[in-house]
């Protein structure tokens, strides 16, 4: 009780004070000629200020670009761990230990407190991504999967032990060949323009069959190989194509570990290297300037 009392008598007296206060804060500006006192305090002559605002890194940009196109045609986005077990990075899909393929990805390993449950290792493509998806979904699959990956390469120009990759991942009954081109070249030509021509050449890689490696006509010498100046284009080395990225139709034995029916189902994969992406359409010819936050880069792409 006597507490209350207290209370209610200092609650009291600060109600007085800021109503008092208020009364004199309105009265003042009441009185004051609006107009003449900005002019008094302020120099309306002087420059403002110039508030730097900040962007989204050009790898956000085409990450965004590239899934506005692949969302624009049905594809839904996904994400996976960055942590994996060697079993989502190499053996679902269709990497066995010992497959020369693992020497390509020089993998970077998790050092584990002692009895803790392992191997675990930073991915060193989204395609894992593939595996989880499937183990979770049914068919039809239509994914995109924008994220990290990592291998344990030395950085130069072209190679850092980070970087980014779009895994693309479409699954169903009747997927053909046809569906899978005609999905590439679209994408490419939103992305790119549609001047540009597509090549696909015969690869290799475990989980897809047959694989491709996909080549753009060159962006720079609209595929004719030879540079404005008249010499040879230093970018497509003469060629009139660059090459763009791996992709092929689903490897029927990886169906075998998601418990798909390969006899039911058929789809194709591809994953594109995105600073490669964002590198030959700005014309950037050194992937480091990406990791270095040089704000004199960042601010030509706002
Ligand atoms: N994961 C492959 C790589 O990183 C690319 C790829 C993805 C190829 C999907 C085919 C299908 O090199």
């Amino acid at each position: 009780m006597e507490l209350k009392r207290a209370v209610g008598e200092s609650l009291n007296n600060f109600k007085e004070h800021v109503e008092v206060v208020l009364a004199k804060a309105i009265a003042d500006l009441e009185s004051e000629q609006p107009a003449a006192s900005v002019k008094d305090r302020v120099d309306l002559s002087l420059p403002g200020v110039i508030r730097p605002t900040g962007s989204h890194h050009l790898i956000r940009q085409v990450f965004q670009e590239v899934e506005d196109i692949f969302f624009s045609i049905g594809f839904s986005i996904v994400e996976g761990p960055e942590i994996e077990t060697p079993y989502y990075n190499f053996e679902a899909l269709n990497i066995p230990e010992f497959h020369p393929v693992r020497d390509d990805m020089d993998t970077f390993y998790l050092e584990l407190p002692k009895g803790a449950p392992g191997p675990l290792l930073l991915r060193t493509h989204t395609s894992p991504v593939q595996i989880h998806t499937m183990e979770k979904r049914q068919p039809p699959v239509r994914v995109i999967v924008p994220g990290k990956v990592y291998r344990r390469d030395n950085p130069d120009a072209t190679h850092s032990f980070m970087f980014h990759q779009v895994e693309g991942l479409a699954v169903d009954n009747d997927i053909t060949f046809c569906d899978f081109k005609g999905t590439i070249d679209y994408f490419v030509r939103k992305f790119f323009g549609e001047a540009v021509k597509t090549r696909y050449r015969p690869s290799y890689f475990p989980f897809t069959e047959p694989s491709v490696e996909f080549d753009v006509s060159c962006i720079f010498c609209g595929g004719s190989g030879t540079a404005q100046s008249g010499g040879t284009c230093g970018k497509c080395k003469g060629a009139g194509w660059i090459e763009l990225f791996g992709a092929g139709m689903v490897d029927p034995a990886v169906y075998g570990f998601v418990n798909y029916d390969p006899k039911k189902v058929s789809g194709f994969a591809f994953g594109m290297g995105i600073d490669r992406l964002a590198m030959l359409k700005y014309g950037i010819d050194d992937i480091q300037v990406f990791f270095q936050n040089d704000v004199r880069f960042l601010k030509q792409f706002p």
